[in-house]
């Protein structure tokens, strides 16, 4: 059902690589809720094809942008602001990546090279589209940023390495650039801390798979899905969270304040 809680509103939407994606579900849900959009990826990911089809379902237009370099960045503001018309309500930071993971490297014995382009790639990029946008003036007053974060960024989980920590940064800049971005013109910056969900960026942590079903019996309500986080995206992008700001939200079930569920107790 759409409530058209986005009608009129501009936006911008990183990170949609394929249908599983977390951003491919916002970018239906916004399209649903009357919202028009750029969608935008590393210039690599874009030559995969498959977001043309999400844009032509959306009609949106699709501006490539290494989201580690700010001159991309500013291309993607201006030639967003020039396609739709007026300046940015709502941006989505869809944007993980971890060598260290990929390459199944333990936490204890992590590459240095890779660790920093984890950073560069998954937190400081959120600082560089905060920052880009701010030199430009290109959010309105009350636009709402969302970044996708996971409960590492708190609590220990071994498998998830370099990202537990590039994950706290990425809560850190939201809270600390939500405070003078909120004092400056009013823009709300929150993150979402949301469950295991099976993407491409999920599926290539090491037992991911055996954790998700660990989550999801750990959860009363259950793993949230990615079409779930995408109606909460929708929820922090339109006027009735207006106050919410400098927030990291847990949208996980209730997984984060279960010490432990009976289903769990029974399966040991
Ligand atoms: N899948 C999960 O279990 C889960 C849980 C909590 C949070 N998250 C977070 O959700 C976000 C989206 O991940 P996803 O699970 O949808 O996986 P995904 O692999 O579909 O999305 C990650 C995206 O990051 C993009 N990206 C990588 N390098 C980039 C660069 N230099 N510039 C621009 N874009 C770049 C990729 O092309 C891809 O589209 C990530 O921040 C991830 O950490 C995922």
């Amino acid at each position: 059902m759409s409530y058209q809680l986005l009608k009129g509103k501009r936006g911008i939407i990183t990170g949609a690589l394929d249908e599983h994606s977390i951003a491919w579900k916002v970018a239906q849900k916004c399209h649903e809720e009357g919202a028009t959009f750029t969608l935008t990826n590393a210039p690599i990911a874009l030559r995969m094809g498959e977001i043309k089809k999400l844009a032509e379902q959306t009609g949106s237009t699709i501006i490539p942008a290494d989201a580690t370099l700010v001159d991309d960045l500013t291309k993607l503001y201006t030639e967003s602001m020039d396609v739709m018309g007026g300046k940015i309500d709502f941006v989505l930071h869809s944007i993980g990546m971890s060598v260290n993971i990929r390459k199944n490297i333990p936490y204890t014995a992590l590459n240095y090279d890779f660790y920093n382009k984890g950073i560069d790639i998954s937190a400081l990029s959120f600082h560089k589209m905060l920052a880009t946008a701010h030199k430009l003036d290109a959010l309105n007053e009350h636009a709402s940023v969302v970044a996708l974060s996971y409960i590492a960024a708190q609590r220990a989980y071994p498998f998830y390495t370099d990202m537990a920590d590039i994950k706290a940064m990425l809560e850190s800049i939201a809270r600390t650039f939500g405070y003078h971005y909120g004092k400056s013109k009013k823009v709300r910056i929150n993150t979402i801390s949301q469950s295991p969900t099976k993407t491409s960026a999920g599926g290539g942590i090491k037992g991911f798979a055996e954790f998700y079903e660990f989550a999801q019996l750990q959860s009363p309500l259950g793993n949230a899905s990615a079409d779930d986080c995408a109606n909460f995206c929708v929820a922090m992008f339109s006027d009735l969270t207006k106050m919410v700001t400098m927030q990291n939200l847990y949208h996980d079930g209730g997984y984060s304040t279960t010490g432990i569920s009976q289903e769990l107790i029974e399966k040991i």
